[in-house]
């Protein structure tokens, strides 16, 4: 089955189709970031984003289509992301998925983003399979789940307040960094000491598997407020920001894994492009024993191919949404029906 992804859900527009015939997989994808649209007003302006999808959303198609040698009357079916998100950007994915979906007679479905993210690394060779835990990390969300199947989600543990792609961002902005701060933390960190400053790991001293984030920028921006003058004060925060930030995601990651029995931790979201946090769980991996599995990184971030996968796995077993057009800015995971057994 080939399934055309739609991804509009924030700052990036998404295509790429997917075919679940075995040996296919993704045939093509393409992405539009609207980093430079918003970055004047260093954060996402939801009518810009809106608008800014309704002209690249028709041209990326067209081009995803041209790669995978495909026509539209070549397409099974049609999935967009139907939400959490800004809901005007949402209705430009949904409004031109289902259409185009109508006009072809084909079934289309509204696919969870953050599902989009949890699956994104099953679309790697040797894909793990469930049960898993899964760490999903990204600007507006941070969660951990146990994944029991596709479909089936236990939340066990989520921030209490800033996700941790928000704690980079809000970080790198008290600093004068760009937006998306996420990779400016990261490349100033690089050339930082780990060792000058040390910040707390948030609500690590503790059982349970929350998370919360809004006490550690409030310690980064006092150190940055004493310091600012010395040399090398950016690059060493900005390290030892990163250094609590992906240290505490790895404690409650082990804890997941220890508390389910899990022996697969899956971590998706933008922050799951973080090199630090990467190599930091590849050692925890070594040392536990648990299989570690990443989507690459440009998948870690929003992308269409996510999309198109989740939703060929949906519709391939059979699941489709009907007519009306129904967009959520906020929506449970838990609250998704599970795939079939088998
Ligand atoms: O998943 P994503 O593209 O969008 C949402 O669904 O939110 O995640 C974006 C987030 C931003 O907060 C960005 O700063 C962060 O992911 N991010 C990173 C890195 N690349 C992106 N954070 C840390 N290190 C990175 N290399
Ligand atoms: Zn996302």
């Amino acid at each position: 089955m080939r399934v055309l992804g739609l991804e509009t859900s924030c700052d990036e527009t998404g295509v790429a189709v997917y075919d679940t015939a075995p040996g296919r997989g993704l045939l093509a994808h393409a992405l539009h970031s609207q980093t430079a649209l918003h970055l004047a007003y260093g954060g996402v302006v939801p009518e810009l984003a809106s608008r800014d999808h309704v002209e690249r959303l028709v041209p990326l198609i067209r081009r995803t289509l041209d790669e995978a040698g495909l026509g539209v009357a070549d397409l099974d079916g049609v999935a967009y992301t139907a939400g959490p998100g800004l809901v005007g950007a949402l209705l430009v994915g949904a409004g031109l998925g289902r259409a185009l979906a109508f006009a072809l007679g084909k079934p289309a479905i509204g696919v969870h983003h953050m599902e989009g993210h949890l699956l994104a690394p099953l679309m790697e060779p040797d894909p793990p399979g469930p049960p898993f835990v899964a760490l999903l990390v990204s600007g507006g969300h941070t969660m951990l789940l146990e994944v029991a199947a596709i479909g089936r989600y236990r939340l066990l543990g989520e921030t209490l307040d800033d996700a941790a792609g928000e704690a980079f961002d809000k970080t790198a902005k008290l600093m004068g960094l760009p937006y998306p701060g996420g990779p400016a933390i990261a490349r100033l960190a690089a050339g930082g000491r780990p060792d000058r400053f040390t910040f707390p790991r948030p609500m690590t001293d503790r059982p349970g598997l929350d998370f919360s984030f809004s006490g550690l920028k409030t310690q980064v921006l006092l150190a940055w407020q004493r310091h600012r003058d010395e040399p090398d004060a950016a690059a060493d925060i900005a390290r030892a920001f990163e250094e609590a930030a992906t240290e505490t995601l790895a404690i409650k990651c082990r804890r997941a894994l220890a508390e389910t029995g899990a022996r697969t931790l899956v971590v998706a979201g933008g922050v799951g492009a973080n090199r630090r946090l990467r190599e930091r769980l590849a050692s925890a991996a070594r040392a536990d024993g648990f299989r570690l599995a990443f989507p690459r990184p440009e998948f870690c971030t929003d992308n269409g191919a996510m999309i198109a996968f989740a939703g060929a796995l949906r519709l391939a077993a059979g699941l489709a949404d009907d007519a009306p057009l129904h967009v959520r800015a906020r929506w449970p995971l838990e609250s998704l029906p599970a795939l079939p057994a088998g």
